[in-house]
């Protein structure tokens, strides 16, 4: 079996000599579409190993493990394409007779068995069934066989990214995952390629389109949060249990990875603080409208000497802001570099086809590198530093109280204890005496010295519900 530079597969990164990229003429091979509408042959059909497909000349040859969402919509922009520089050959997935589709080329070879695509000629291998298990297994047993990978999945490379990494150069192969954080906004690619000159020292974000699209909704039709879920959940934004979306773990494992990839630093998603959406209540936006703000799930993280800042939650934006002007299910990342300043990107951060524009995008950046002088990756820098949610910012403190004298009072006390100073008092007129909202918000002080302040005022016996803590980014 020959590999495009006509040596075994795996080895081709110690060639000393590039192939020149004009010896691939983009437009040799032709599709007319139609003979993608062929039927699957019979051993295809059973599921069986076919015979190696015919090699398209200059195409980087592709398996496909997992055809649901992001994978069936990975496979048509690959049997749409016409410039012949990738080349479907595999598509493997359990129980995979009830996946097949009339419209995938009829040499492709469907497959539920994993060692078919281990064992065939497919060069890159294109993780898409989610999860640690099996997953972890399959790439590491791709990159042991000397085949790059292509993945989408967050969780996989939140926690075994850089030892995966480290797989892929030992065995002179490649890993790829820009479809991992925000869907098909391309900050990954950017923070390896278009930022790499800088030297970055904060990352923050809009990660979760579920959280986005509930704060939006309840933001915009001032409904209840349980309302904006339940819409989200009926439009396909949000699961049955969003409990991974709304508390923070999506957004957390996200954020470790654009840490790693663009802080340099490695932070395991636990260490990561993450505060949950699920008590933002519609009054909270009336509030934070009083002082020019909306609220969004940020995920921030930034380098402090040699520490790490690092949390996941709602917060307040000006609501002119980049990040308060995100609408609906849409990611926002933000960089900031000591010499380029700061740098956004937007876009549709899930969704099948925007998330398979990012999987072929990397298939193309492997592919290319297939064919020139190996430029592998430098190794990441594996610095592991403390972690810690102590920003320093002004915070929004809103309380749920049975209206009694003396509730400012005690409150003011409790905080003055702590050393902290109040910025404003809010009320707004109009709600029962049962149960009244009003917010404090406070001048800039460090996580750490705000929360025994916090517990102990949730303690008071006026206060009908904990008190809602939200940082007030500026
Ligand atoms: N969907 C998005 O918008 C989006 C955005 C960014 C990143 N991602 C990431 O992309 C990856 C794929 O997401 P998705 O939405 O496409 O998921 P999905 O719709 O659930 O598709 C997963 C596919 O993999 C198959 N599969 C699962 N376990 C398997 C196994 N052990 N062996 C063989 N096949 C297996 C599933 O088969 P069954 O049909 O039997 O379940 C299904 O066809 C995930 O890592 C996800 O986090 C998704």
């Amino acid at each position: 079996m020959l590999t495009l530079s006509g040596k075994p597969p795996g080895r081709r990164h110690s060639s000393p000599r590039a192939e020149p990229m004009a010896a691939y003429d983009k437009n040799e091979v032709h599709f007319s579409g139609r003979e993608f509408l062929s039927e699957t042959s019979p051993e295809q059909s059973a599921g069986t190993v076919g015979a190696p497909l015919p090699r398209r000349e200059g195409a980087g040859r592709v398996a496909l493990v997992g055809f649901g969402t992001v994978g069936r919509a990975v496979a048509r922009i690959l049997c749409q394409r016409s410039d012949g520089l990738l080349q479907l050959t595999h598509i493997c997935n359990r129980n995979v007779e009830r996946k097949k589709q009339p419209w995938v080329p009829g040499d492709v070879i469907w497959t539920e068995d994993f060692h078919t695509i281990l064992r065939s000629d497919a060069e890159i291998i294109v993780e898409l069934i989610g999860g640690l298990t099996p997953a972890e297994e399959f790439v590491q047993s791709a990159l042991k066989a000397g085949k790059s990978v292509v993945t989408a999945n967050k969780q996989l490379i939140a926690r075994y990214g850089l030892e995966l990494l480290q797989l892929a150069r030992e065995n002179g192969c490649q890993l790829e995952f820009g479809a991992s954080v925000a869907g098909g906004v391309p900050v990954l690619p950017a923070l390896r390629a278009g930022l790499s000159g800088d030297r970055l020292h904060g990352i923050a974000g809009i990660l979760n389109g579920t959280c986005n699209y509930i704060l939006s909704r309840i933001q915009t039709a001032g409904i209840p949060f349980s309302q904006a879920l339940e819409e989200a959940q009926a439009k396909g934004y949000a699961e049955a249990d969003a409990s991974e979306d709304l508390d923070g773990g999506d957004a957390r494992a996200k954020l470790a990875i654009l840490a790693l990839a663009g802080l340099g630093v490695r932070v395991a998603p636990p260490d990561i603080r993450a505060r949950t959406i699920r008590a933002v209540d519609a009054v909270d936006f009336a509030y934070a409208g009083e002082l020019g703000c909306t609220i969004r799930q940020i995920s921030r993280a930034e380098m402090k000497a040699a520490n790490l800042l690092a949390e996941v939650g709602p917060s307040l934006v000006p609501a002119s802001s980049p990040f308060g002007r995100v609408q609906q299910n849409l990611n926002l990342v933000m960089t900031s570099g000591a010499y380029g300043g700061e740098v956004a990107f937007s876009g549709a951060g899930a969704g099948g086809d925007p998330t398979a524009v990012a999987v072929v995008s990397d298939l193309m950046f492997v592919v290319q590198n297939l064919w020139c002088r190996p430029r592998l990756r430098r190794a990441l820098p594996a610095l592991s530093p403390k972690v810690s949610c102590d920003f320093e910012t002004p915070w929004y403190l809103r309380f749920w109280v049975k209206d009694q004298p003396g509730i400012i009072a005690r409150l003011a006390a409790i905080l003055s204890s702590h050393q902290l100073n109040i910025d404003a008092v809010l009320q707004k007129p109009g709600f029962e005496k049962l149960a009244l909202p009003f917010v404090i918000t406070l001048e800039p002080c460090p996580d750490w010295q705000l929360h025994p302040a916090l517990e102990k005022m949730s303690a008071l016996e006026f206060c009908v519900k904990p008190c809602l803590c939200l940082p007030i980014l500026r």
